[in-house]
């Protein structure tokens, strides 16, 4: 078996087949994915057969895999499984979802962007797919700092975003209550990719509240232009889920989404993540 990389998409994505992610990897081939990785920003491994351990053992290859950060109250009951894995499932028993982010479409958000040092990838491995949707989109956020005008590269320059959020899916957190009762930080609207050093946008319309030092129209009318990625198809590429495909994209120069799919049809996801550092313009 030998590694070959195709792409996906014009920017984003591409897809990685000839290796099995179960057994112990060549140098050479971890140093291809690496790249890949950087160069490609979501990596697509489809046909793996990859239980917890395999799973977490690849991801420990690009650096410390972080633990699961949900508070335990609104985490899953009864879930055996290891402290860095998160189900993403709408899977019910005894009535409560046996994983996080149960049901339908989910806004577009980069992970983890409201903590001090954002994680710098996330893995997301295929078990049980639904016959249609809850397709995953990722948009290529150096492509959206690259389209927007010069005079909204200067406005953005020096700014800063408060990113802030309540584990919900499609919900945003109202700025007039006490923001201490959910975690928040705030980050550069742009930063620099810590690996590649290219500018890539960092704002999302589920976490990002507001712009930093602006009145709420100004913030919001900033803050609804640069959301327009979302809408731009031609940043986008739209994950179509196969069970045994094993997904990571990098977190800091992509953001996600997620599109609606039956209630009545099982979905069950294994997430891990790669700690990351802090974000510099
Ligand atoms: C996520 O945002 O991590 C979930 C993506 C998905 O369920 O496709």
């Amino acid at each position: 078996m030998s590694l070959r990389i195709e792409k996906l998409h014009e920017t984003i994505g591409a897809e990685i087949t000839g290796v099995d992610l179960a057994k112990p990897l060549t140098d050479a081939d971890m140093a291809a994915i690496e790249r890949a990785w950087l160069e490609h920003i979501v990596l697509v491994f489809p046909g793996q057969d990859l239980d917890q351990e395999a799973q977490l053992r690849f991801a420990g290859q690009f650096g410390i895999v972080g633990e699961r950060s949900r508070p335990a109250a609104i985490r899953p009951e009864g879930a055996d499984f290891h402290p860095a894995v998160m189900l993403i499932s709408n899977i019910r028993e005894n009535g409560k979802p046996i994983g996080s982010l149960p049901d339908g479409e989910m806004w577009f958000h980069h992970d983890m962007c409201y903590v001090a040092e954002p994680y710098r990838g996330t893995m997301l491995y295929a078990m049980e797919i639904p016959s249609h949707g809850g397709n995953t989109l990722f948009a290529d956020m150096y492509a959206a700092y690259d389209r927007l005008g010069a005079a909204t590269k200067e406005r953005i320059a020096g700014a800063r975003a408060l990113q802030i959020y309540n584990y919900s899916v499609t919900e945003k957190v109202p700025l007039d209550g006490d923001l201490d009762a959910y975690p928040h930080y705030v980050q550069p609207v742009a930063i620099t990719h810590p690996r590649t050093r290219r500018k890539a946008l960092y704002v999302n319309p589920l976490i990002t509240a507001r712009i930093e030092g602006l009145p709420g129209d100004e913030s919001d009318a900033l803050l609804e232009e640069l959301f327009g990625f979302a809408e731009d198809r031609g940043l986008i590429y739209e994950h179509v889920w196969r069970e045994g495909d094993l997904v990571m994209w990098d977190n800091w120069c992509s953001c996600h989404a997620r599109t609606d799919f039956p209630e009545t049809e099982r979905r069950l996801l294994r997430r891990c993540t790669i700690l990351g550092e802090a974000l510099a313009e």
